[in-house]
């Protein structure tokens, strides 16, 4: 079934791509007046095919945020394009990029953070309805609540703050906020990262539910290579701001052909064992 769906993805042109993108921070050193430079992205070479679910894994500052904000045209590259459903976009007018945004949605790991906490779980869904004149007025907020049930939260809680809600459900309400404007493409960045195992796999059945609804295509951001190995169509392994090997999930996973790929693998490896020791240890 899988390879049937690597080689139907394979068939079609990619959603969304990268080609030849670089991207440079300048960082002040501690405690002094130098500076140094971050390549954060080298030369990417990305591709990620709709309606898939592509898993960006590397260590951490190999450079997954920063292709994920690009890809979201958050941030500007320094060179290289992006594409999306066949156009460069990289150079896109305020006005273009105002009708692409809607189609371009993050998740972030921290809702809490990412959610005003002074709004309503109503308010927070409404917003991009309401910034993007899709909706208005009573319409507004029943379409909120709507949105709120198929996340899976109580319309009764339409009132709510976030802080008022478990980890899991303010999950629950960035997605609903994320997939308010119908996007086409959701970037999930450590999106289900520091829940508990069993909220994190509610979550994820959410989001597989939600892209077989609406034809989603997902870029999941994750440090965790055994969900990734579980749920991915395709993985992509960054290293030092390099895209180092991609390819459909069981290839990557049965005959990595980068060794930084067979390290990822092979810590992940070495965590189970030590953590099954630790666990007849403790017996
Ligand atoms: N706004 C910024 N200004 C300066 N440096 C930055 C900025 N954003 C990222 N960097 C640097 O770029 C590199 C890549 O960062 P990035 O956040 O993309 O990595 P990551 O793979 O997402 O890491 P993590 O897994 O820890 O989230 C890091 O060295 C980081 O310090
Ligand atoms: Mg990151």
């Amino acid at each position: 079934m899988r390879i049937e769906e690597t080689a139907r993805h394979a068939l079609k042109p990619a959603l969304a791509k990268a080609a030849g993108l670089s991207k440079r921070y300048v960082q002040r050193a501690p405690f002094s007046y130098k500076s140094f430079v971050i390549d954060a992205l080298v030369d990417v070479e990305f591709d990620i095919a709709p309606a898939s679910l592509t898993a960006l894994v590397g260590e951490s500052g190999s450079g997954k945020s920063t292709l994920a904000r690009c890809l979201a045209m958050l941030e500007k590259a320094d060179r290289g394009e992006i594409w999306f459903e066949g156009k460069e976009v990289s150079r896109s007018s305020d006005r273009e990029l105002k009708a692409l945004r809607p189609k371009i949605q993050m998740v972030f790991q921290d809702s809490a953070g990412a959610l005003n906490p002074g709004f309503t779980a109503a308010q927070i869904i409404a917003e991009p309805l309401e910034v993007q004149r899709r909706e208005s007025g009573a319409r507004l907020h029943s379409r909120a609540c709507e949105l709120m049930e198929e996340v899976g939260l109580s319309p009764n809680w339409a009132d709510r703050r976030p802080l008022e809600f478990s980890g899991g459900q303010r999950q629950r309400l960035a997605i609903a906020r994320a997939i308010a404007l119908k996007p086409a493409f959701l970037i999930l960045d450590e999106s289900v990262s520091g829940l508990d195992l069993s909220t994190q796999a509610q979550i994820l059945n959410l989001l597989l539910d939600l892209q077989k609804a609406h034809s989603l295509t997902y870029l999941l951001i994750s440090h965790d290579l055994g969900l990734v190995g579980q749920i991915a169509d395709f993985v992509a392994v960054m290293q030092q701001g390099k895209i180092v090997e991609q390819g459909p999930r069981r290839e990557v996973f049965a005959n990595p052909r980068h060794h930084h790929t067979r390290e990822l693998l092979a810590s992940v490896r070495l965590l189970r064992s030590n953590f099954r020791t630790a666990q007849a240890g403790g017996r």
